[in-house]
């Protein structure tokens, strides 16, 4: 039995002809950017997110971006941002002027480590950036303390986690502002590239409404330099589609991991993931610990089922940060946990058939 790691073709299915009709209604307006269905997406997102403002983008990593803009980042001011997660995260601080400093994340959320934190925060420091990671929040309450305590801005990277929420606040409404992606392979994403901000903080939005749209309020009259960085009015259409079932499939991934979970309870060799109290996962990522990681994938692959990697290689040790004169060793968490964390399939239209083969099959490499 085949097991794709995603199945955006099955999400789409019976959701086609109402995106078509969506879609069909711009190509005869021509209305190709901004125009109603990218408001209608602002006004729904925030509010699935209990936040007060959203504003649409062309990506997650520009919407990051946009945010550190915002809040006025200069060269030399340090932003803490975890070595395990996407280097987006930590290319928007760059891009935005800012100097990057990672911190090791939490044994067992994968997390940032709240402590560590505390610890790498000098007097340059200007923000933090927790990443909900594989779908789970980040623990904000620590890592907003301290940052009141010594006045810095957090800003949430929320790319993994549509919907999660952290006592009972969702993902997006905790921090100055929060960084969304919608790339097609996240829980809601396009049909192409898209991405948005949500923020409750003065100011914010209005700054990054300019900043996406070559820092003009009005058609050619530019307060600031800005960037080409909008979202078009075909992603706005069928994100709206989709933001409407997203809580459904949200709560189908949540019965995903519970049934992975109680199959592979007593799986010797297999590290589950754990959930920290307090926390709705939104099961972005279904990640198990392994031992001899690439030969278990190479199992899986032989029974058909395709597994991911996030990540292979923890931001301090890749090439493009080797500037930053971090060493192997310096981030023991990331660094054992990239050689041995393992992404089993994990999405919405996944069948229990393909649950129970993915199971019986990662038992069997782990001879657990
Ligand atoms: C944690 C994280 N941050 C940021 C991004 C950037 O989003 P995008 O690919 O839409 O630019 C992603 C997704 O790719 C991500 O996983």
């Amino acid at each position: 039995m085949d097991v794709p790691f995603l199945d955006l073709r099955a999400q789409h299915r019976p959701l086609k002809q109402e995106i078509l009709a969506a879609w069909d209604e711009i190509l005869d307006t021509a209305g190709f950017i901004g125009g109603k269905h990218v408001s209608a997406l602002e006004t729904e997102f925030a509010a699935a997110c209990s936040a007060g403002h959203a504003v649409a983008v062309s990506n997650g990593t520009d919407a990051l971006m946009f945010i550190f803009k915002a809040l006025g980042i200069a060269p030399g001011d340090e932003v803490i941002v975890p070595a395990n997660t996407f280097i987006a995260t930590s290319e928007a601080v760059s891009i935005a002027g800012g100097r990057v400093v990672f911190v090791d994340v939490d044994p067992d959320t994968y997390t940032m480590d709240p402590a560590l934190v505390a610890r790498a925060i000098t007097g340059k420091t200007k923000g933090i950036v927790p990443v909900h990671l594989y779908g789970q929040c980040a623990d904000m309450d620590p890592i907003l303390a301290i940052a009141s305590q010594h006045g810095l801005w957090v800003v949430e990277d929320a790319a993994q986690a549509h919907l999660a929420e952290y006592k009972g606040r969702k993902a997006g409404s905790m921090g100055a502002a929060a960084g969304f992606s919608y790339y097609p392979g996240k829980n809601m994403g396009a049909c192409g590239e898209a991405g948005a901000v949500t923020t409750n903080t003065p100011g914010v939005e209005e700054l990054v409404r300019k900043l996406r749209d070559h820092g003009q309020a009005k058609k050619y009259y530019h307060d600031i330099e800005g960037h080409n960085g909008r979202c078009d009015a075909l992603q706005a259409a069928a994100l709206r589609i989709k933001l409407r079932h997203l809580p459904a499939w949200n709560e189908a991934r949540r019965a995903h991991a519970q049934r992975y979970m109680e199959l592979l309870a007593d799986a010797r060799g297999v590290v589950l993931p754990k959930v920290a109290e307090g926390r709705l996962p939104v099961w972005h990522l279904f990640v198990v610990q392994v031992d001899e990681r690439d030969r278990v994938a190479e199992e899986l692959k032989a029974a058909g089922i395709a597994t991911g990697l996030h990540y292979p290689v923890p931001l301090h040790l890749q090439q493009a940060y080797q500037h930053l004169g971090y060493g192997e060793g310096r981030f023991p968490v990331s660094e054992a946990y990239s050689r041995r964390l393992l992404s089993l399939p994990m999405y919405p239209e996944l069948t229990e058939e393909q649950i129970l083969h993915v199971a019986g099959a990662l038992r069997a490499a782990v001879r657990g």
